[in-house]
């Protein structure tokens, strides 16, 4: 059987115009990252987990992750925490903030976060994370989705007897990564358990693990009578992946085009958070982009001893100077974004970080 991928599918009354979804990675999702995976095809795509009780102190960095521009709808806005009024309360911010969705986190396998009662630890509290999820989704009018990891253990089934419960506190949709947060990222995505989880609820569920070619999302799809994909890894400099996900032919990118695509996202990237914190950021970008056999590894260690961001422009382009002709042409096809306002306090774009 084969899955339309470009077939839009509805999470309550957000349409999702595609069946692949981007998704949510902490030091990896800024908003440039968003807004390439939906040019790309996502339909759509994810924040990293947001901290509730950043978002209640007003924490400035934290509200940083709230910018929303105007091309990245729909778009889901993750928020991990483990107390439910305090979820509640983010997720309000989130919804006013201009997110599609509100997705809460129980799946992070970081002990910085399980030790806090967060993330994947949920998985193992049912009666505690049916009230997050009731709290959250009686306080925003947007659907309510949740990311889920199979369990603490290997063998766990514990997201299989929590989904059912989470839709019945309000969930609209369940993503489920079918490795135990013990596994962090080893072994395989066991997609079986996808399947058993479609069967037990009445909502869309989005399959991720291990999605990084088209015949394995048809396989997964197929198999699991999931709703969607999602991708993640393969995505990581790499937004080709997603139209070669949608689209089954393979995509490889020309060098002008990936040097073009890398130094949009820099300047992106250097406008949402700051030069200074940009700088650093994009450190683990460069390999992801330039590597796959695309360019030698020396280029990518040159970038990597440069100073400043207009010296790792100006090497790009003095070895690939056709990228500035795609440059300029994506530049141009690109909106303009919007500025978010949040309870009076204005989260410009264009600084901040
Ligand atoms: C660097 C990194 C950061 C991640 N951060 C998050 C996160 O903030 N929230 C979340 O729900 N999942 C997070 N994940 C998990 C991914 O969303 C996804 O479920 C997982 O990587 C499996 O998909 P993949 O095989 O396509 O990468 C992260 C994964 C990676 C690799």
């Amino acid at each position: 059987m084969q899955v339309d991928l470009r077939q839009p599918w509805r999470i309550g009354p957000v349409e999702v115009p595609t069946r692949v979804v981007l998704a949510p990675m902490a030091g990896v999702s800024v908003q440039a990252f968003r807004r390439q995976g939906r040019r790309f095809g996502a339909g759509l795509v994810c924040s990293e987990m947001v901290s509730c009780a950043g978002i209640e102190h007003r924490n400035e960095r934290t509200l940083g992750y709230l910018r929303v521009a105007a091309d990245e709808h729909p778009l889901a806005i993750q928020i991990f925490g483990s107390e439910p009024q305090v979820m509640a309360e983010a997720a309000r911010m989130v919804e006013a903030a201009g997110a599609d969705l509100v997705d809460i986190n129980f799946g992070c396998p970081v002990r910085k976060v399980t030790k806090t009662g967060a993330g994947a630890t949920a998985l193992e509290h049912p009666a505690r994370a049916e009230r997050i999820v009731g709290a959250v989704a009686e306080a925003v009018s947007v659907p309510v989705s949740v990311k889920m990891r199979r369990g603490l253990e290997d063998r766990s089934r514990a997201a299989l007897e929590l989904g059912p419960r989470l839709v019945e506190a309000g969930a609209q949709t369940l993503t489920l990564h079918p490795r135990s947060a013990r596994q962090m990222y080893t072994g395989t995505a066991d997609h079986s358990l996808t399947a058993e989880l479609v069967s037990l609820v009445d909502v869309p569920v989005i399959a991720s693990g291990d999605i990084t070619s088209h015949a394995r999302a048809q396989a997964v799809l197929a198999t699991t009578r999931a709703a969607a994909v999602m991708v993640g890894r393969a995505a990581q400099g790499n937004p080709w992946a997603l139209r070669e996900i949608l689209d089954s032919g393979p995509d490889d990118p020309s060098p002008e085009e990936v040097v073009a695509e890398l130094v949009l996202f820099v300047r992106e990237t250097v406008r949402e958070l700051g030069e200074r914190r940009a700088t650093g950021f994009l450190k683990k970008f460069y390999g992801w982009y330039l590597g796959r056999g695309r360019f030698p590894k020396a280029f990518k260690q040159e970038l990597l001893a440069l100073p400043t961001l207009s010296e790792v422009e100006d090497r790009l382009f003095a070895e690939v100077p056709g990228a500035r002709f795609v440059l300029q042409r994506l530049e141009a096809e690109q909106p303009i974004v919007d500025e978010v306002l949040l309870d009076d306090m204005p989260i410009s774009i264009f600084g901040g970080g």
